[in-house]
């Protein structure tokens, strides 16, 4: 079941842009490209860095640390496929962006 969590107006994030969400147990990033809003786990996997420090181009997504890259799409680092950023669905509706933490 999708358990959907108001996020943030639409307005709130640029193209291109990434922005931090911190609730209760959650630690995540929104990027939007596009039309599209992506998120992903706020921590890096080598290490945990924020990744919200970190740069955003096209679809990757680079730690500001030690520079591991992920596909924002899919969460999997790119070097390694094998080992995947926690990605959350994320919906747009009336302006707002929700996202579904579980
Ligand atoms: S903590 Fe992200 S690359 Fe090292």
């Amino acid at each position: 079941m999708m358990n959907w969590t108001y996020v943030m107006d639409e307005t709130s994030l640029p193209e291109g842009k990434m922005i931090p969400v911190s609730l209760p147990g959650v630690n995540a990033v929104l990027a939007r490209i596009g039309h599209a809003v992506y998120a992903v786990s706020g921590k890096c996997l080598h290490k945990k860095c924020p990744m919200f420090n970190g740069t955003l181009e096209a679809y990757t997504i680079t730690c500001p640390c030690n520079g591991w890259q992920y596909d924002i799409r899919s969460g999997k680092f790119i070097d390694a496929p094998g080992l995947c950023l926690e990605i959350y669905p994320t919906k747009s509706e009336a302006g707002s962006v929700f996202v579904n933490f579980q």
